[in-house]
């Protein structure tokens, strides 16, 4: 497929965008809507794909240099490469995004995980607008994913805040379910 499936397991992304895409499918892929589906069986399968994403912070152990100077320098191959996509805020509006049908993925939408965000960034995403960088070094990668997970979860609080309304009262605003319970 092009653009290839979506990587669920190394991409968290906010509940209502889960829902959203569920519901309404992906325009300029092969992802379908899947809003057919019984009550039950949509909000089953969205807390499944929400539980699927491990995307633990570096390790101090795997870190080449201090988290302050990674973020420095992960700042640097961003706004080199990838701001004029993914915009300078990491937010997918850089001057360049509307040259491609689907959109560079906003970064404050989507936590990556080390081996996910190292796999893209090396390989691209075939069918899709995002190249390959076979020229960044492993430093440079593992520095440009602190940076872009930063984008995450300086706006964590405010996607929570964005998801979903419980229409059954037994979701939470987080879709997780777990914090209605009194
Ligand atoms: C020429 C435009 C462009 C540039 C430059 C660019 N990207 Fe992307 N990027 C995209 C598009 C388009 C997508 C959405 C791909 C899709 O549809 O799945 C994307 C998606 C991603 C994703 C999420 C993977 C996914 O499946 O959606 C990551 C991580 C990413 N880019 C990192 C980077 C990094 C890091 C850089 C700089 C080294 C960069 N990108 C530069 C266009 C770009």
């Amino acid at each position: 497929m092009r653009p290839v499936a979506f990587d669920l397991a190394d991409f968290r992304l906010p509940a209502s965008e889960v829902w959203r895409v569920l519901a309404d499918g992906e325009p300029g892929t092969a992802m379908p809507s899947w809003s057919d589906l019984p009550a039950s069986q949509f909000r089953a399968v969205a807390d499944y794909v929400l539980s699927l994403p491990a995307t633990p912070p570096l390790s101090t152990a795997d870190q080449w240099v201090p988290e302050p100077v990674l973020l420095a320098a992960g700042q640097r191959v961003f706004d080199t490469h990838c701001a004029r996509c993914h915009g300078s805020d990491g937010a997918g509006d850089g001057p360049d995004a509307r040259l491609y049908r689907r959109p560079p993925a906003n970064f404050h939408e989507m936590e990556v995980s080390f081996a996910g965000a190292g796999y893209v960034i090396r390989n691209g995403v075939p069918g899709s607008g995002m190249p390959r960088w076979p020229l960044l070094t492993p430093a440079e990668i593992q520095a440009v994913t602190v940076y872009i997970r930063s984008f995450y979860h300086q706006s964590d609080a405010a996607c929570r805040a964005e998801s979903p309304a419980s229409t059954s009262g037994k979701i939470s605003k987080n879709g997780f379910g777990e914090e209605d319970v009194p």
